[in-house]
C-alpha cells in the first residue's frame, strides 16, 4: 500500500476518500501545488472542485447509517464520579444548538470563532458545529495565560470566545472565565472588542472568580439549550479554511497554522484507521490529549468521529487523584486503545509499578506514544507494565503544521524498535538532507525534510502567507523542513533527534525560546536573557534561563521568582524557567549572535566540551557563566 501510495498517489487517495461523504466530487489532479520557492509563491490543494462538511462526515453520516445510538463519547471529569455518556445522535443535536446559536449572532462561512476551555463534550461539539457551518475555529489551550490568549484573539479577531466558567484541574480551581475577562480587557486596550461570550457553567462564577458582562456575555443554558437540535449543513468547498491552532516556532509570536478542510480530513481519517486500527464496533478508544493541542483536534475531535467509533474524553490529569487515574478509567471502559505522550508515560512510571498492576487493562490490545521522542526506557515500561508485553506501541512523528501521523508504525505490519517512530506513513515522502541541502542515501544522519505535499500538511500561517514560505519552504529549496534533526538507520527506520532550531519541548508542548525571552524582558529589571533546553527525566527538556540584569539590580530568590512568575503571566505555568542562572554577561560572537551552544554547554555541566569558541568576542564570559552556575 505505501509504494501505491507513492506511485499511483491520485489512485489511492481517490480510493481512501470512497469512505468519506462527498456533496459533490473533485477534478483531477488531486492534488494542486507548488512547494518549490523558486517557482513562485507556494500553494498546496487537494481535491480541487470538491464540497464536503466534517462535521457531516463526523455525524450524521454514521446516524444515517443506523449507528445513531452508539456511544461517541465517555466524558470523564477531574474528579472521580464526575461522567456523562453523549451518542452519536445526543452529540450531533448538541453540535446543531451551538451552530444555531452561533448562527443567531451572525457567524458564517470564514467567521472566526475562539474556545478557551477545559476538555468537556462542548469543546470538540463546538469545534463541529464551527465546522458544520463553516465557520473557522481556533482552540487555545487552559493552560495559556490572559496575555497569550489576547495575543491569539488579536491575531484571528473572532466576534465570538467560547469558555466555561472554570473547573478543577487535578485539586486546583482554575478559573477560565477570569482569564478570558483579563484577556479581553488587553484585546480593547489593542482596540479589539470582542462582541459575545458564551460560557458554559462548570464552578460558578462566585467560587472562581470572573464576571457576566452584560450584553457580552451569555450562558450556555439561556444561549444554547433552546436552540433547534437541527442544524442544516453548508456544503464547503475542499479548501475551505477549517481552523487556525497556534504554535510556537524558533522566532517572534506564534503563528496560527491553518488547516482546511477535505485534505485534513482523509489525513484524520486514515491515519486514525490504520494507525490504531481502530474498529469501530468493538473498540474503546482513548486519547489523553487536549484540544488546545493539534494531537486533541485530530485524535479527539476529528479522527475518531469520522470513523465512528467510542471514545474516552478525560477532563483530569493523570495523577490526581492519584498516580493510577489512567488504568482505572482504562478498567471502567473497557478501553482497547490508550495514546498518550512520553511525558506522562516518565511521570507514572517513577511513581512505581503497583499504582498500574493494581488495575487488571486486560482490554487493552494498542498504546500510542507522541509528542517526542520516547525514551527505549520509558516505551519499555510502557510496553511490559501497562501493556504487559502483550499491546504494540505506535511511536507517531508528526507535527501541528502536518495535520496528522507522518512517520509511524503500522499495528502488525511494522516490526517494532523501541525509540524509533519507524517508517513513513502512506503518502509520505521524507528525505534526510545535510547542511548544504543534499538528499542523503541509505543510514545517515541530518535534518528531516518532505518531499511531496500529503493531503493533511498545512496551507498556509493565517494571515502571513510570507511567514509559511519563510519558515518551511526556504531553508532547503523544494522540500518541506521539519525543523527535527533525525538518524535513518541501514534498515531505512527514522530515529528522531530532536529540534534543530530554538524551540524547546518540554513536557510535549512546543515552546520558542524567543518566546521566554522576550517574556524575561519584560519584567524592569532585565536587559537580556538567553534560553536554552537542558535535559530532564520526566519532561524530556526543562527551561534552563540565563538572565542579565541592569547595571545596579541585585540577583537573589525574590527577583528569581518575580522573573519565573513574569514567564508564566506572559505564556502560561507550563513555560516556567525551572532555573534562572544570573548572567553578567553572554557568550556572543563578534557579530552579537549569542552562542546558544556554548550556554547549552554550561547549563548542562559540560564546559569541558565546549568545542571551537575562538569566534567569542570575549571569552572569559564562559569562566564567569561557569562560576555563577547554581548561585
Ligand atoms: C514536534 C511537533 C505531533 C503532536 C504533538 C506535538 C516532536 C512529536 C514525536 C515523536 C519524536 C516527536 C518533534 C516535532 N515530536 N512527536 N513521536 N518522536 N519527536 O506537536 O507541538 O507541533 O510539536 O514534536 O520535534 O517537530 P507539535
Amino acid at each position: 500500500m505505501y509504494e501505491r501510495s507513492i506511485t499511483d498517489s491520485d489512485d489511492f487517495w481517490a480510493e481512501q476518500a470512497e469512505a468519506l461523504h462527498w456533496n459533490k466530487g473533485w477534478s483531477a489532479p488531486l492534488c494542486q501545488s507548488n512547494i518549490n520557492v523558486e517557482n513562485g509563491p507556494v500553494h498546496i490543494s487537494w481535491f480541487v472542485g470538491a464540497e464536503t462538511n466534517m462535521a457531516y462526515n463526523c455525524l450524521d453520516r454514521h446516524i444515517e447509517a443506523g449507528h445513531g445510538d452508539r456511544v461517541a463519547i465517555f466524558w470523564e471529569g477531574n474528579d472521580e464520579g464526575e461522567e456523562r455518556v453523549l451518542t452519536y445522535s445526543e452529540l450531533k443535536s448538541m453540535v446543531c444548538r451551538i451552530a444555531n446559536y452561533l448562527k443567531s449572532l451572525g457567524v458564517k462561512r470564514g467567521s472566526d470563532v475562539t474556545m478557551y476551555m477545559s476538555l468537556v463534550p462542548e469543546l470538540p461539539a463546538a469545534m463541529l458545529a464551527c465546522a458544520r457551518i463553516g465557520a473557522v475555529h481556533s482552540v487555545v489551550f487552559g493552560g495559556f495565560s490572559a496575555e497569550a490568549l489576547s495575543g491569539r484573539i488579536l491575531d484571528s479577531q473572532p466576534n465570538v470566545v467560547i469558555t466555561s466558567s472554570g473547573t478543577m484541574r487535578g485539586p486546583k480551581p482554575i478559573g477560565l472565565k477570569a482569564i478570558v475577562d483579563d484577556a479581553l480587557d488587553i484585546c480593547e486596550k489593542h482596540g479589539h472588542t470582542v462582541q459575545h461570550v458564551l460560557m458554559l457553567e462548570q464552578l460558578p462564577l462566585a467560587e472562581v472568580g470572573g464576571s457576566m458582562k452584560p450584553g457580552r456575555d451569555v450562558t450556555w443554558r439561556e444561549a444554547v439549550d433552546s436552540q433547534s437540535d437541527e442544524c442544516p449543513v453548508e456544503w464547503l468547498p475542499a479548501e475551505a479554511p477549517l481552523f487556525k491552532l497556534y504554535t510556537s516556532g524558533s522566532t517572534g509570536k506564534p503563528k496560527g497554522v491553518l488547516h482546511t478542510t477535505a485534505g485534513y480530513m482523509l489525513g484524520a481519517l486514515v491515519t486514525t484507521k490504520y494507525v490504531f486500527d481502530v474498529q469501530p464496533a468493538t473498540d474503546v478508544y482513548w486519547c489523553t490529549a487536549d484540544c488546545g493541542w493539534i494531537t486533541g483536534h485530530t485524535y479527539v475531535a476529528y479522527g475518531p468521529l469520522l470513523l465512528g467509533a467510542t471514545q474516552v474524553l478525560f477532563e483530569g490529569v493523570p495523577t490526581w487523584p492519584d498516580a493510577g487515574r489512567c488504568w482505572s478509567i482504562v478498567d471502567k471502559y473497557k478501553v482497547t486503545i490508550v495514546y498518550t505522550a512520553p511525558t506522562a508515560i516518565r511521570a507514572l512510571h517513577a511513581k512505581g509499578d503497583a499504582y498500574v498492576t493494581r488495575y487488571s487493562r486486560a482490554s487493552l490490545r494498542l498504546l500510542g506514544s507522541v509528542g517526542e521522542p520516547i525514551n527505549p526506557e520509558a516505551w519499555r515500561w510502557y510496553h511490559q507494565v501497562v501493556g504487559d508485553g502483550r499491546c504494540p506501541i505506535m511511536d507517531t512523528w508528526w507535527q501541528t503544521e502536518t495535520g496528522g501521523h507522518m512517520i509511524t508504525p503500522l499495528p502488525g505490519a511494522t516490526p517494532l524498535k523501541p525509540g524509533s517512530a519507524t517508517l513513513p506513513f502512506f503518502g509520505v515522502e521524507p528525505v534526510v538532507l545535510d547542511e548544504k541541502g543534499n538528499e542523503l542515501q541509505g543510514p545517515c544522519e541530518g535534518v528531516l525534510c518532505i518531499k511531496k505535499p500529503w493531503p493533511s500538511m498545512m496551507r498556509t500561517v493565517a494571515g502571513d502567507h510570507a511567514r509559511f514560505e519563510q519558515t518551511y519552504f526556504s531553508a532547503y529549496k523544494g522540500y518541506y523542513f521539519t525543523g527535527d534533526g533525525c538518524r535513518r538507520d541501514a534498515d531505512g527506520y527514522y530515529w528522531i533527534t530532536g529540534r534543530v532550531d530554538d524551540v524547546l519541548n518540554v513536557s510535549g508542548h512546543r515552546i520558542g525560546t524567543a518566546e521566554v525571552e522576550s517574556a524575561l524582558v519584560e519584567h524592569p529589571s532585565c536587559v537580556e536573557a538567553a534560553v536554552v533546553g537542558v535535559e530532564h527525566p520526566i519532561k524530556g527538556q526543562s527551561i534552563y534561563a540565563f538572565v542579565t540584569l541592569m547595571t545596579g539590580v541585585e540577583p537573589g530568590d525574590a527577583l528569581r521568582k518575580e522573573l519565573i512568575s513574569t514567564v508564566r503571566k506572559i505564556i502560561g505555568p507550563f513555560a516556567a524557567p525551572d532555573v534562572i542562572h544570573w548572567a553578567p554577561g553572554l557568550p556572543k560572537t563578534r557579530s552579537g549572535k549569542i552562542m546558544r551552544r556554548v550556554l547549552r554547554k554550561i547549563a548542562a555541566k559540560e564546559e569541558d566540551q565546549l568545542g571551537d569558541t575562538s569566534t567569542l568576542a570575549d571569552p572569559s564570559v564562559v569562566q564567569v557563566l561557569v562560576e555563577l552556575r547554581g548561585k
